[in-house]
């Protein structure tokens, strides 16, 4: 007996010796983007809106607590984090509030933020009808009118580099320029962004100054990407992991404005317009930068093969969100007055907008191990062994 605990232990500790051997390739993840890897930033905005903090979400989190995840569980931040072998990226927001926090800057930073998009105007308006269904729904009726303002509040991309830059120098202080280089080019830069200027793109019944053609649109979101990757690379980012943007007009809200419940064609035309851009930017970025190395990640087919056969997967549910109101529980957001499913492992949609807590685990399965049908040049697992 006592001998097979000694083997247990044994196994036990050379199991903990092959992860940290994985953490040492990769000593921290500095993840941007948007509510798809959202850790709880939004938490920190008093005024913003964009937020996940409250019940349902968070129902399958350890604890079974709102975490600011739009999610019903962990989110493909965490799960990259697993698969890398250390801890979750903290917010950005919830290190900055004590200067001894500081220390935590080497473990990585996620400086992603729900409702944020490529463009900052993004930022500003794209929850603008959601926001009113819920406060009609929640009977808060004190901010009418000032929902604008209250919206604004989410970390736009921009605002999330200044925030890397502010990392960035602090590690250059605290350990010397040469070892916060060699840390930054050993350490996972995550972007995943884009989702929210689509969807605000082609949001039903928007107001606001006229909108520019898609095609004019989609260049505009390509060329300012372009412009931030590189601040990224300038700043000592050697290894990209970039999402590609999802088949963002089969979400639950967009088939809701599908007469035949179909997705919305057009959203998913101009998402993958802009995949196609983003695709091109890196090859670039590439070719130029000969130090620079990424992985790509066709997060629209990955998503798309789950929709279209969703049995070899284990799922059944690909049109209602899980949480929420009305048609196809799209209407209102997971918000505590709304219902949610007990099946949450057979749904694609957690909320109108959202992954379940299942779909982000099998996508960070296929970026992480998977083959270059869905990522490339190489997956994640070996852009961090390179
Ligand atoms: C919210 O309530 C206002 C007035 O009570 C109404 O005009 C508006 O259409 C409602 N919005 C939504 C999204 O339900
Ligand atoms: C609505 O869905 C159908 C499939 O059910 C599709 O053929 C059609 O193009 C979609 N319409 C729009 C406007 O996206």
């Amino acid at each position: 007996m006592s001998q097979h605990l000694y083997l247990l232990c044994c196994f036990l500790s050379f199991s903990l010796l092959f992860i940290s051997s994985i953490s040492q390739a990769v000593p921290a993840a500095y993840v941007f983007g948007d509510s798809l890897v959202d850790v709880g930033n939004n938490n920190y905005l008093l005024l913003s809106l964009a937020k996940a903090n409250f019940p349902h979400n968070g129902v399958d989190f350890p604890g079974s607590k709102p975490t600011g995840r739009f999610s019903n569980g962990k989110n493909a931040a965490d799960f990259l984090a697993m698969k890398l072998g250390i801890p979750t990226s903290p917010p950005y927001l919830s290190l900055v509030a004590a200067v001894n926090k500081r220390e935590a800057f080497l473990k990585g930073v996620s400086f992603a933020s729900g409702g944020a998009g490529i463009l900052d105007e993004t930022s500003v308006g794209f929850l603008e009808g959601t926001v009113t269904g819920i406060l009609n729904a929640t009977g808060l009726e004190i901010l009418d009118g000032t929902a604008d303002e209250l919206l604004r509040r989410s970390i736009t991309l921009h605002q999330q580099i200044e925030y890397f830059s502010i990392v960035q120098r602090e590690l250059v202080r605290q350990q010397g320029t040469k070892a916060a280089q060699t840390h930054l080019s050993k350490s996972l830069f995550a972007i995943v962004i884009g989702s929210n200027d689509i969807l605000g793109y082609f949001k039903s019944g928007t107001t606001g100054p006229p909108k520019s053609n898609p095609q004019q649109f989609v260049d505009s979101l390509i060329l300012t990407l372009k412009v931030q990757l590189k601040k990224i690379y300038d700043l000592g980012a050697r290894k990209f992991f970039v999402a590609g943007i999802t088949a963002v007009g089969c979400c639950p809200s967009q088939r809701n404005q599908n007469k035949t419940g179909g997705c919305n064609e057009e959203a998913n035309h101009w998402s993958g317009r802009l995949n196609e851009g983003v695709k091109s930017i890196l090859q670039g970025m590439q070719s130029e930068l000969l130090d620079l190395k990424y992985s790509y990640s066709d997060t629209y087919g990955i998503l798309l093969q789950l929709i279209q056969k969703p049995s070899n997967y284990g799922f059944v549910e690909v049109k209602s969100a899980c949480c929420g109101l009305g048609k196809n529980n799209a209407e209102v957001p997971c918000i505590p007055i709304s219902k949610y499913c007990s099946n949450r492992r057979d749904h694609i949609f957690w909320d109108l907008y959202h992954p379940t807590e299942a779909v982000s685990s099998k996508f960070v399965d296929t970026i992480f191990d998977g083959p270059t049908q869905y990522v490339f040049p190489v997956n994640v697992k070996q852009l961090v062994t390179m």
